[in-house]
C-alpha cells in the first residue's frame, strides 16, 4: 500500500501494528483545531479497523496529566498532536509498565538524555522509540510541512483494513494543517501536499486559487471586505459604509431578497469582476504591490460539505474548531468533525461568535496596554484579561499588526490557575536567522522552574507566577545566542 508521506511509511506501519494488537485504545489529544482533527482522524481510523477507542482532550500534556492518564490503567495510550515533547515523562511510565504508548505528533521531541527506559533511542538528537510517527525524525519540518493531523492521517492510511480507504480523512488533515498556520500564502507545502493530492483523488477536497480573505463561505460581501484587514485597503477595510459603497458601485446584482450574498454564492464572472475591482482600488489607493498579490492565494474547499457553511472552507472550519476546543468544548468540535451536523454545529457557531469577540478584544487590549521591549524579544502581560488558551493566537495576530516590531519574537503572559502561561511567536525571517522558540521556551521555562516547548516559529510554556521578568531575561539571552 502506498503512503501519502513515504518517508514516514515504516513508522506509520509500526504504529498501526501496535494499535491493531490492542484490545482497546485510550486516545489523548490537544485542544485546538489540529488536535481535534487529529483525534477525529485517529478515532475514525480505529473504529473502521474495529478497535474500540475512548478519547480525552488535554490543554497541555504535562507530568500531572500524564500521571492522571497512567492512573487509568490503560494498556495502550495513543497520543496525537502532542506526546513527542513529553517523551521524557511518557518513557518513564512506559518503563514502569503503566501503559504502552503510540505517538503521532509534529512537535519537537524531548532530548534523549532527559529520557529514561531502555525503549528510548537517539535519532539525530531527538528522543525516539518504536511507535513514533513524527515528521521531524525523518527530516520533514513539523511547523510547516506536516501537522499533528497530518501525522495522524499517515498513520490512519497504514491502519486501513483490507479493502478499506481512509483517504476521505485527508480533508480533516488539511483543516488541521491550516489551523496550525502551516499554509504559506495560503498554500500547503512539502509532505502536506501529498495529503492534499490524496484528498483531491478521493474527491473530498479541491485546491484552487481564489480571493484569500477569511469568510468567503459565511460572511455577507460587505462584511467580508470590511473585516479583511490582512491587506488593508483604504476606504474599504474597517469601513462598513465604504465597503458597501464599493460593492454597490460595481453595477452587479449582489443582493438576494434584500440580503447581501456571500462570495461562495457568486458566479465565476461575478467573482472576477469584484476581485479585479478590488485590486484596482488597492492599486489606486497606493497599497504596495507585494501586499496586493496576497489578496489572491491558494484555498482549500471541502467539497463534501454544504456550500455556505464554515465546514466548506478549510480556514473557516479550523477557526470554528478552535472556538470549541479552546473553550473546554472539544466534545462539540469533535462531533462536528465526525459528521454530527445538527446540535453540535449550532453550538459551535455560538462559540465561534464568542471566540471572534475575544480575539478582537484581545488585540485591542494589546494595543491599549502596549508592548514592552527587551533587546531581542518583545512582550506583554495579559494577566486575566485574555484566556490562556487563546493568548498565543492573539500574540500571533498582534505580530502582524502595525506598531508591533516584526523583527523580534513576541512573548505573551496570561494567568493560568495560579501559574503563568507563556506563548511565543516568531516570523519566518526570524526562524531563517536562527530563532527556535521551542528551545527558547523550553530552556527559559526550566531556568525558572517551569517547562515548555513547541515549534521553532510558535511555542509555549508554563512557569510559576512571579517569574515573568526572570523568564524574559532568560529568553532574551537565548534569542541573542540564537541570532549569533
Ligand atoms: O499545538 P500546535 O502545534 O497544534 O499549534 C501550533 C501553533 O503554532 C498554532 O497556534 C499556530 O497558530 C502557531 N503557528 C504560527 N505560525 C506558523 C505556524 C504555526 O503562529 N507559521
Ligand atoms: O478576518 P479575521 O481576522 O477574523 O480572520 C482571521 C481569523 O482567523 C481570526 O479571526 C481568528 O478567528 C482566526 N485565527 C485562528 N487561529 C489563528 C489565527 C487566526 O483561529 N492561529
Ligand atoms: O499555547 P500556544 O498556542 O502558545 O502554543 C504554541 C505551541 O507550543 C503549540 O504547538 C503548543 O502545543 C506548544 N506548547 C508546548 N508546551 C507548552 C506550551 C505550548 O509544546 N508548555
Ligand atoms: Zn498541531
Amino acid at each position: 500500500m502506498s503512503s501519502p508521506v513515504p518517508a514516514l511509511a515504516d513508522r506509520a506501519s509500526a504504529c498501526a501494528d501496535r494499535l491493531r494488537a490492542a484490545d482497546r485504545v485510550l486516545l489523548a489529544s490537544h485542544i485546538d483545531a489540529d488536535g481535534l482533527t487529529s483525534a477525529a482522524i485517529a478515532t475514525s481510523a480505529l473504529s473502521r479497523a474495529g478497535i474500540p477507542v475512548e478519547t480525552v482532550f488535554k490543554k497541555q500534556l504535562d507530568a500531572d496529566e500524564i500521571a492522571s492518564i497512567a492512573a487509568r490503567d490503560e494498556e495502550t495510550v495513543f497520543f496525537t498532536d502532542f506526546g513527542s515533547g513529553q517523551l521524557d515523562v511518557i518513557s518513564e511510565h512506559v518503563a514502569a509498565g503503566d501503559f504502552d504508548a503510540v505517538v503521532a505528533d509534529h512537535h519537537q521531541p524531548s532530548a534523549p538524555e532527559d529520557c529514561h527506559g531502555d525503549a528510548v533511542v537517539d535519532t539525530d538528537g531527538y528522543a525516539d522509540f518504536d511507535y513514533h510517527c513524527n515528521p521531524l525524525l525523518v527530516g520533514i519540518n513539523g511547523a510547516s510541512e506536516l501537522s499533528g493531523a497530518g501525522a495522524a492521517y499517515v498513520l490512519a492510511r497504514a491502519l486501513e483494513p483490507d479493502g478499506g480507504d481512509n483517504r476521505d480523512l485527508a480533508a480533516l488533515a488539511v483543516v488541521g494543517a491550516v489551523g496550525d498556520m502551516q499554509a504559506v500564502g495560503g498554500e500547503l507545502m512539502g509532505a502536506n501536499s501529498g495529503i492534499v493530492e490524496e484528498g483531491v483523488a478521493a474527491e473530498v477536497l479541491t485546491e484552487g486559487t481564489d480571493l484569500s480573505l477569511y469568510g468567503k463561505q459565511t460572511r455577507p460581501l460587505p462584511k467580508l471586505l470590511e473585516y479583511a484587514t490582512e491587506v488593508p485597503i483604504p476606504g474599504i477595510s474597517n469601513d462598513q459604509a465604504g465597503a458597501t459603497r464599493f460593492l454597490e458601485e460595481l453595477g452587479l446584482d449582489l443582493k438576494r431578497q434584500g440580503e447581501w450574498r456571500t462570495w461562495a454564492d457568486l458566479s465565476d464572472d461575478e467573482r472576477r469582476t469584484v476581485a479585479s475591482a478590488l485590486v484596482q482600488r488597492a492599486v489606486k489607493r497606493g497599497v504596495p504591490a507585494g501586499k496586493i498579490e496576497t489578496l489572491v492565494g491558494t484555498t482549500y474547499t471541502l467539497t463534501a460539505e454544504p456550500t455556505g457553511t464554515e465546514l466548506r472552507d478549510a480556514s473557516e472550519f479550523s477557526t470554528l474548531l478552535n472556538a470549541t476546543a479552546r473553550y473546554e468544548r472539544a466534545d462539540v468540535g469533535l462531533a462536528v468533525c465526525l459528521g454530527d451536523r445538527e446540535a453540535p454545529l449550532q453550538q459551535a457557531r455560538k462559540l465561534l461568535a464568542n471566540h471572534r469577540r475575544n480575539l478582537s478584544q484581545g488585540l485591542d487590549l494589546v494595543k491599549e496596554r502596549g508592548i514592552s521591549h527587551a533587546d531581542h524579544v518583545q512582550y506583554f502581560d495579559a494577566g486575566d484579561a485574555i484566556r490562556e488558551t487563546i493568548v498565543g493566537i492573539v500574540a500571533g495576530m498582534a505580530l502582524g499588526t502595525a506598531g508591533v516590531d516584526a523583527d523580534k519574537p513576541i512573548i505573551a503572559f496570561a494567568d493560568a490557575d495560579g501559574e503563568t502561561k507563556v506563548s511565543a511567536r516568531a516570523t519566518a525571517p526570524l526562524v531563517g536567522r536562527g530563532v527556535d522558540l521551542s528551545v527558547v521556551m523550553g530552556e527559559a521555562a526550566r531556568s525558572v522552574g517551569g517547562d515548555g516547548g513547541g515549534h521553532d516559529i510558535a511555542a509555549g510554556a508554563t512557569v510559576p507566577a512571579g517569574k515573568e521578568d526572570a523568564f524574559v531575561a532568560a529568553a532574551d539571552d537565548i534569542v541573542a545566542d540564537q541570532l549569533g
